[in-house]
């Protein structure tokens, strides 16, 4: 689908996400440091020093949440995890799968990545991204963002693989889905990065291509809650969590040409998290 390839772009982005070095991917200007909205940030609800306080260079550690709020939010997640998702037969892929994929990562994350289904690896494990897609996604986080993996929250539309790696069907979409919209709740990421077209068609209610919704921010607005129990964050309104879609890493491995495309989508994220992009 891609233009003649310009392959100095693509070594570029290889290079960047795999070793350390940007070579010719546009690199966006360093915007300034974002001040946390005190509605979502993570900091503020904490009563936390906010993050654009922090030292720059290598980010480590990207949220700050207090520990009752870190045990209630990771409580709650597994609460859906263990008491639904692993049990779940909602739909047809239950009966096809070795474990459900809930989801790994913090639950004070500021980003949260959302794929599309766990393959083969990802079923066999029980974690998201493990495979080869999962490694690039690593190197575009750690390499790239210069985050830790476990700092950020990853996951996908659907918790289990289906036949073949097939895209998931609509009727598994609207089944699985919730447990997502649940999971963003808990998290309340700052920033969504939406991999690849049926994660991006999902959450933002579109058939519009990933080519065409890339590169630019959108909203998920986050459905109401259902006012249950597991929810930490009750059933309050929240307001609207800015979403970037990217490509796919599954896509970016048959097409590595577009890699740069990508690396500038993920700086468009840093720049939002006033996370530093390191020229060197
Ligand atoms: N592709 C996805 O969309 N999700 C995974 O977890 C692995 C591969
Ligand atoms: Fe349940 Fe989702 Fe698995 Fe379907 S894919 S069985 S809805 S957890």
């Amino acid at each position: 689908m891609s233009a003649p390839t310009d392959h100095s772009i693509a070594d570029a982005l290889r290079d960047r996400f795999e070793s350390d070095a940007i070579l010719g991917a546009r690199v966006l200007p360093i915007a300034p440091r974002q001040p946390v909205t005190p509605a979502r940030g993570a900091a503020a609800r904490s009563g936390t020093p906010a993050r654009q306080n922090a030292p720059a260079g290598p980010v480590r550690r990207i949220a700050s949440i207090s520990e009752s709020e870190h045990v209630a939010r990771s409580s709650a997640l597994a609460v859906i995890d263990d008491g639904e998702v692993k049990s779940c037969a909602k739909c047809g892929l239950h009966a096809g799968r070795t474990k459900t994929v809930f989801g790994v990562g913090s639950p004070a994350a500021r980003v949260m990545f959302v794929g599309e289904a766990p393959g083969f690896n990802e079923d066999q494990q029980g974690i998201p991204f493990v495979g080869e897609a999962g490694n690039l996604l690593t190197k575009m986080i750690e390499a790239g963002m210069g985050l830790n993996r476990d700092d950020v929250y990853i996951c996908n539309v659907i918790k289990c693989r289906p036949p073949n790696n097939r895209t998931p069907a609509p009727d598994e979409i609207h089944a699985c889905k919730d447990y997502l919209y649940r999971q963003i709740r808990i998290i309340r990421p700052e920033v969504i990065v939406a991999l690849g077209a049926p994660a991006t068609q999902t959450l933002l209610e579109t058939k519009l291509g990933i080519t065409k919704l890339r590169g630019q921010w959108h909203e998920f607005r986050v459905p109401a809650a259902r006012g249950d129990a597991s929810e930490a964050s009750g059933d309050e309104a929240l307001p609207p969590i800015p979403l970037m879609p990217t490509f796919h890493p599954a896509y970016l491995l048959r097409s590595p040409s577009e890699k740069g495309k990508a690396w500038e989508d993920i700086q468009q994220v840093m720049q939002r998290l006033g996370l530093p992009i390191r020229r060197t």
